[in-house]
């Protein structure tokens, strides 16, 4: 029925909707660039892109440990269909921003040296994510694992994942579900999670959860990091604990969370930074708070708006063996702190900012006697906001001279003696001795004049009775 000439007319205009949709075949839409022998990168990135187009034939001289980083970023892919082979090298592909709603079976199954991919960004929901998605080719009567180091699935609409997902996967190092609608960390979920046995970190923030199930966390033996911020926690979760061993890294910010206290942090001995900002109902830091975290070199408890008060046993035990450098409590609704909360002086970074401090002889005594002035970074200088005469000045501004007696493990020790005496200590001695005079001799006009009114009222008094010889007069 179809003669030649229609088939070729057929033909050429296949060809021409074929190359006038151009990203679909035409490796030419993407910028290749060698950076040196091993390390190629195909720029895809807003290239209006439909379709994922076949690699160009460098591919093919990515040497074995090689790096070849294919960028999609930015682009109209609903589909990641199966990925056209790439033979070796260590490979990093971007799929972030564009409009993925689904991942074909199998379509990682060729590139078993992908090592990092993301998906960020995009419409995936968690039905999507099917056990047969992260694996290799299908040898033996088994799938192979794939070498996939960082999987990013941030900002999609996960609410659930597959219990096998990581099956495949041994190598999984970093897994990224933040800003997804998860809310409940179901069964299947913390099934997937808990067979990811080598993750080091796990980004859980902006997930809508509450709690964390301890099932969650008893396999991840190596979690090193671990970012639950902006959920909806009321405290930190116990689940934690399990993570005592591995864990370094924790970003607890913007939760619910009314205080923290001895069973906030219990285990957590391996902690080497904690971060916990932006929790506006946080109030109070209660005593033995961060006494479990033995190895704590980073402090940063910022931007918390209604934390008034930090218990002066918040870092009770720890203070003979100090671990920690640097303390961070900007923006808080601090006024005062103990001067023993912690060893001031081995500290090496201290930040007070934005906070409403009360410049009394404690706080002099942190920043002047305990040298914590030394640590504020170049132009964080904290002022003061109380009392009224000292509102707006640096803390590091007010002198030692109106405390006298502020500080008790230092006076103890010194005597004091003549040579402390100085002309303004004379000067103020003369003052007071003339202040007591002055108030004797007032007192004593008050005396006499008291006395004269007194007798003045008695010689009143005596009126009556010369009434009493008017009266005579009267009579007579
Ligand atoms: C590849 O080379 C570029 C430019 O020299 C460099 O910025 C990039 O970090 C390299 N990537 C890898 C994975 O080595
Ligand atoms: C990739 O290509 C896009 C579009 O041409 C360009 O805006 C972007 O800067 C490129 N990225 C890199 C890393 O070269
Ligand atoms: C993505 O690309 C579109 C055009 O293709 C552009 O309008 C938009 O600003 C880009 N978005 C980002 C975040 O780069
Ligand atoms: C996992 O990593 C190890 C060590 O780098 C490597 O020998 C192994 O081949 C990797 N596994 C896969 C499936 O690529
Ligand atoms: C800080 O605390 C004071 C009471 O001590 C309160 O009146 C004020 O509203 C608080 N500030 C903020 C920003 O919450
Ligand atoms: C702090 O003291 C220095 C010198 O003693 C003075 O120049 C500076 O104005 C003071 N700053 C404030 C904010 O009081």
């Amino acid at each position: 029925m179809i003669t030649p000439s229609v088939r070729a007319a057929i033909v050429i205009i296949f060809v021409f909707i074929a190359s006038s949709f151009g990203q679909g075949t035409t490796p030419r839409t993407c910028d290749i660039a060698k950076h040196d022998d091993n390390n190629l990168t195909l720029n895809c990135s807003r290239r209006n892109l439909h379709l994922i187009p076949q690699w160009p034939v460098e591919i093919n001289q990515i040497k074995k440990d090689g790096h070849f980083l294919i960028t999609f970023y930015n682009n109209s892919i609903t589909t990641v269909s199966q990925l056209p082979p790439i033979p070796t090298g260590r490979i990093a592909i971007s799929f972030k921003r564009n409009r993925i709603v689904d991942i074909e079976k199998d379509a990682f199954q060729d590139i078993a040296k992908l090592v990092y991919l993301d998906l960020s960004k995009n419409l995936i929901s968690g039905e999507v994510l099917r056990s047969e998605i992260f694996h290799g080719a299908y040898a033996d009567n088994k799938y192979n694992s794939i070498a996939l180091e960082t999987l990013n699935l941030a900002h999609n609409a996960i609410h659930s994942l597959d219990a096998y997902l990581f099956q495949f996967t041994p190598n999984l190092t970093r897994l990224y579900l933040n800003n997804n609608p998860i809310e409940i960390l179901d069964h299947v979920t913390v099934l997937a999670l808990a067979s990811a046995t080598n993750l080091e970190v796990l980004d859980l923030a902006q997930t809508s959860i509450e709690s964390i199930p301890m099932d969650a966390f008893s396999t991840l033996k190596k979690l090193q990091q671990l970012d639950l911020s902006g959920n909806k926690f009321t405290a930190v979760p116990e689940s934690l604990s399990l993570l005592g061993r591995s864990l370094e890294y924790l970003t607890f910010n913007n939760n619910p969370v009314l205080e923290l206290n001895d069973d906030s942090f219990v285990g957590l001995s391996s902690l080497v930074e904690l971060e916990i900002a932006e929790n506006d109902y946080l109030d109070e830091v209660k005593r033995n708070t961060f006494s479990p975290l033995k190895n704590l070199k980073v402090l940063h408890l910022c931007h918390n708006r209604n934390l008034r008060y930090i218990s002066h046993n918040a870092f009770r035990g720890l203070k003979d063996k100090w671990t920690l450098k640097e303390v961070y409590m900007d923006d808080n609704n601090l006024s005062e702190l103990s001067p023993d909360l912690m060893p001031w002086t081995k500290l090496d970074a201290l930040g007070l900012t934005g906070n409403s401090w009360l410049c009394n002889c404690e706080l002099i005594n942190i920043v002047t006697i305990q040298k914590a002035g030394q640590k504020f970074k170049y132009g964080e200088i904290p002022y003061c906001t109380a009392p009224l005469r000292l509102s707006g000045e640096y803390i590091t501004n007010i002198t030692i001279s109106f405390c006298p007696t502020l500080d008790t493990s230092f006076s103890s020790k010194r005597r004091f003696g003549i040579t402390d005496l100085k002309p303004k200590h004379i000067l103020w001695s003369i003052f007071g001795v003339a202040i007591v005079v002055c108030i004797g001799m007032a007192i004593g006009y008050i005396v006499n004049a008291m006395k004269a009114i007194y007798i003045n009222k008695i010689r009143n008094r005596n009126e009556p009775i010369r009434y009493v010889n008017l009266n005579t007069h009267s009579l007579a």
